[in-house]
């Protein structure tokens, strides 16, 4: 008689959130190399660092599913969203708001909008003095080419970047502590509110943005659904540009040689391609197995949550040499920060062109002479999203 000796990934309760959110590359980098397969008692998951592995889990959502309801996700945004659901379900879901994402409506609606909101947003920096790109421009530019986008222009910039963290800090609220659950109660009942307020006037005049295009499809899917993804847009439309933006401007201040040979031959999608690969905006996704399964030789049990660390896959050492270093003329290799499979990024054409083709040019076509005073003040932070806290500049 032959007995199967079932062989759990090692499992680690020394590598605290904290750690993670301070440095996680030097950790993962040494998963990469000792454990890529790790049980870690701290943020109650299996943790996978390898690029294969990351998008392997993502590739096949019948073994690992989105709908894992043990996330706070679904309390904090009161709802089912499309990010946890699978198959037909999400599809339908994902399908309503995809034609406000065309490519046909970026270029004819989204590239001009945006391009008018970018010259105003630039035109009132200060020349010659100390200024924080964070608060002045990264974070306001990214809410309100968002609100455009969505729909809910009568938004005010700050009003979306609160309720955006408010979700976010809802949905990571693995401790279900009540605080941050009244304050996203609080932000989803603003938000519902004010769509309630705009609909007719979609309706009435239908255009090209996402609340439009879902509330006038011709079978539109339930308002409850159509608010719930409007909020997943808003949790995870800021952010990610805001901490693209921080950190590609980061990488080429602090790398004159590339930035002179980026602006010489307008490489400006290198520099975001490798902004996002070198600090991905998003670090981790979580998908919950759905059979008795296994990785690397390691068994995985129906009902484990595996996290595929994408932050990890974008610094394999499989594909990318010296991955620590920003260096935009790396030999291209397809990196994970827009995630894989069904639930690849469904603004990532929008953010590129944003940042790509409008704000980066545009910034140093008028401040040739952009410089970063003192690159040690810059922190980056964050475990699940990760940016630049930070970018104090002199514009010039
Ligand atoms: C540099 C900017 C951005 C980055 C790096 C980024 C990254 C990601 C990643 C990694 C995912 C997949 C999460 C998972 O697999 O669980 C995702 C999903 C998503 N993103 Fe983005 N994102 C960015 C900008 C945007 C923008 C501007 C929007 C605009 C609304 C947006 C809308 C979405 C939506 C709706 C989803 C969910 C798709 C689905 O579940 O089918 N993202 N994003």
């Amino acid at each position: 008689m032959t007995t199967t000796l079932a062989k759990l990934a090692p499992s680690d309760d020394t590598i605290t959130i904290r750690q993670l959110s301070d440095d996680p590359y030097s950790i993962y980098r040494r998963l990469r190399a000792e454990a890529p397969v790790l049980r870690v008692k701290s943020v109650g998951r299996t943790m996978l660092t390898k690029a294969e592995d990351t998008k392997y889990v993502k590739d096949n959502p019948e073994l690992f599913s989105s709908n894992d309801p043990q996330t706070p996700m679904e309390r904090a945004f009161l709802a089912h969203t499309l990010m946890r659901k699978d198959g037909a379900a999400h599809k339908a879901e994902r399908g309503a708001m995809a034609p406000a994402f065309s490519g046909k409506n970026i270029k004819n609606c989204w590239q001009p909008i945006y391009t008018r909101i970018a010259e105003e947003f630039v035109a009132a920096l200060p020349r010659g003095e100390i200024v924080d790109l964070y608060p002045t421009l990264a974070g306001p530019f990214a809410a309100h080419c968002l609100k455009h986008l969505l729909g809910i222009e009568e938004a005010s910039d700050a009003d979306m970047q609160r309720w955006s963290q408010v979700l976010i800090d809802g949905a990571g609220n693995f401790g279900w502590d009540d605080a941050p659950f009244a304050r996203s109660d609080a932000a989803n009942a603003e938000m519902d509110a004010l769509f309630e307020r705009v609909v007719p006037r979609h309706l009435t005049d239908p255009n090209p943005t996402v609340l439009s295009t879902m509330v006038n499809a011709e079978h539109p899917i339930a308002k409850s659904q159509i608010f719930a993804n409007v909020k997943i847009a808003i949790g995870g439309g800021i952010n990610e540009p805001r901490d693209a933006l921080l950190t590609i401007l980061y990488g080429l201040l602090t790398n004159p040689d590339q930035l002179a040979e980026c602006r010489e031959n307008a490489l400006w999608t290198a520099a975001f391609e490798e902004g996002v690969r070198w600090v991905a905006p998003i670090q981790v996704s979580a998908r919950l197995v759905t059979e008795d399964t296994q990785i690397r030789g390691y068994d995985i049990p129906r009902g484990e949550t595996v996290m595929t660390v994408q932050a990890s896959a974008n610094h394999d050492e499989d594909l990318y040499e010296h991955p620590e270093r920003f260096d935009m003329f790396r030999p291209k290799r397809p990196h994970q920060a827009f995630g894989n499979g069904p639930h690849f990024c469904q603004g990532t054409h929008i953010a590129r062109r944003m940042l790509a083709d409008i704000m980066l040019p545009m910034l140093f076509d008028r401040f040739p002479n952009m410089r970063l005073p003192d690159p040690a003040q810059v922190r980056f932070y964050g475990f699940g999203f990760r940016g630049p806290l930070q970018l104090p500049v002199i514009l010039d």
